[in-house]
């Protein structure tokens, strides 16, 4: 039910699974007794107790389905490595470890709500499961741990998966309890609850699903994570410095980049390998663009080569198995050393970047990071004749000629997504109030595209950003990423130590 495959798998074809009487008599047997689980409660389980007890007062007699997602199809039987939803594994705990296609529903009870995480525990060795399927069975794809196992780890009551199904055929049968569902985690679920909303209002004749309360839950949902807790703060640390190793890896095998036809390629590999080594993977695709694919705000295609002499950005952020991810950008002189129009770039950017941070606290907007920002990439572009008007007239609203060298914001919310809490409200975000534990990026850059005009020869082919996390403290900021070289002076002692 909860597989929303849009393609068929062909494998029937090859397959050459035992399936002869004596053959699944003969392996059902002679199996050691499993001992009995000894896990424990994750510290995290009090923290999402907590979070579902906020998102509860917000939703009174209101079922919630929160499905963490299926697998997602990738060409015939082959998946994406798998990630359930974040308003998943922020409600449960439960990151790099949940069983695909789990749900989490929250019944409305007498006093507030009660939660149950349903998922398909593991098949004994009195079904064929075990060694016949391919996309579940223990022996293709390891063991799925018990409903006792996650509850213990979790503190959540949990069902087997089958049991969901009675939500769902008592919603076809009593529309009489309002149910809402976070409808891009599950398509094949979030279809069934559409049908049983048709079939309750068919007798309006309403032929498109209302989904405007879904809207706000997806929206409350994002906006309950713009302040992180203790638990989070922590993570978040952990990913910062877990992505701080995937850059020093990255600067000690320079040699080898540098020698590669695709040394891009490598950045991306080494990078990687650290993600995968101290973390879940990275939280996004890594960036490595060097030379004039710095221009390129998203380039991921990573296939070109490092060259001395030009610079290179990378954007890589660990993701751990908690899901939390860093999101960091340095931009580094292949040869070690900035030229003097390239450390020129640089440090107007890190200028950028320091007056951004330096009016973080609570209580500001938060688009007063960008625009403190973006006074700098003004005042700079201008001090170097690159706009037809002042910065100052730069800089009115209906202007914005500095922006042709930085056309994306300063600043992101950052935590379970790259781009946290993107649902959330303009009035809560972009136009919101700055709290204390918010955690977000300070992002400037400036990017001379190779054939612009507009600029004088010795800038073109020149990208550059840099890229922090911070935490907003009781009475101002931290930069979580303020141990990773920043300046143009530490940039090249950090590379001259390698
Ligand atoms: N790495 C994506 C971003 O910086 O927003
Ligand atoms: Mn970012
Ligand atoms: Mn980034």
């Amino acid at each position: 039910m909860t597989d929303g495959k849009d393609a068929p798998r062909a494998t029937e074809n090859r397959s050459t699974t035992p399936l002869s009487d004596t053959f699944r008599h003969y392996i059902s047997s002679g199996w050691a007794e499993r001992p009995a689980s000894t896990t424990s409660e994750r510290p995290v389980a009090a923290r999402a107790a907590e979070r579902r007890a906020r998102l509860s007062a917000l939703y009174p007699g209101v079922r919630l389905v929160l499905p963490a997602g299926p697998a997602k199809q990738r060409s015939n039987d082959t998946d994406y490595p798998y990630r359930a939803h974040s308003a998943f594994a922020h409600l449960t705990g439960w990151g790099a470890d949940t069983v695909p296609g789990s749900v989490l529903v929250l019944e409305p009870a007498s006093d507030g709500h009660t939660a149950t995480l349903y998922f398909r525990e593991g098949a004994g060795r009195d079904s064929d499961e075990f060694y016949a399927n391919p996309e579940i069975g223990e022996f293709w794809t390891g063991p799925r741990p018990s409903l006792t196992e996650v509850a213990h780890d979790l503190g959540l009551a949990t069902a087997g998966l089958d049991s969901v199904d009675a939500v769902f055929t008592g919603l076809e049968a009593d529309g009489s309890v309002e149910t809402l569902i976070v409808r891009e985690a599950d398509r094949a679920l979030t279809d069934r609850l559409d049908g049983a909303r048709l079939l309750a209002a068919s007798a309006e004749a309403t032929v498109d699903v209302d989904t405007v309360r879904d809207d706000e839950l997806a929206r409350d949902l994002s906006e309950m994570r713009l302040v992180k807790d203790a638990f989070e703060i922590a993570e978040m640390r952990r990913a910062v410095a877990a992505t701080q190793h995937g850059f020093d890896d990255v600067i000690a095998d320079l040699p080898q980049i540098v020698a590669h036809a695709r040394g891009e390629r490598l950045v991306e590999g080494t990078f990687n390998r650290r993600a995968r080594a101290d973390g879940n993977t990275v939280g996004y695709d890594t960036i490595a663009a060097s030379g004039p694919h710095a221009c390129i705000l998203h380039w991921t295609r990573n296939d070109g080569p490092v060259v001395p002499g030009d610079l290179i950005l990378i954007d890589a952020g660990v993701e751990l198995e908690s899901y939390y991810t860093a999101d960091i950008t340095r931009t580094l002189p292949v040869s070690g050393t900035f030229t003097e129009v390239q450390r020129r770039v640089y440090e107007a950017v890190r200028e950028a970047a320091d007056a951004a941070f330096a009016i973080v606290k609570p209580g500001i907007r938060f688009r007063e990071v960008h625009a403190a920002a973006m006074q700098v990439i003004a005042a700079k572009t201008a001090e170097w004749g690159l706009l037809p008007v002042s910065a100052e007239e730069s800089l009115a609203p209906d202007a914005g000629y500095h922006r042709r060298y930085m056309v994306h914001g300063t600043s992101h919310h950052l935590g379970l997504d790259v781009h946290d809490c993107g649902q959330a409200r303009r009035e809560f975000y972009a136009d919101g109030l700055v709290e204390a534990g918010m955690v977000f990026t300070i992002e400037p850059g400036l990017y001379f595209q190779p054939d612009d005009l507009t600029v004088p020869e010795e800038y073109r082919g020149i990208g550059v950003r840099i890229e922090d996390n911070i935490l907003v403290t009781g009475d101002g900021a931290e930069n979580l990423s303020a141990g990773i070289p920043r300046t143009a002076d530490e940039v090249e002692e950090w590379m001259r130590g390698r």
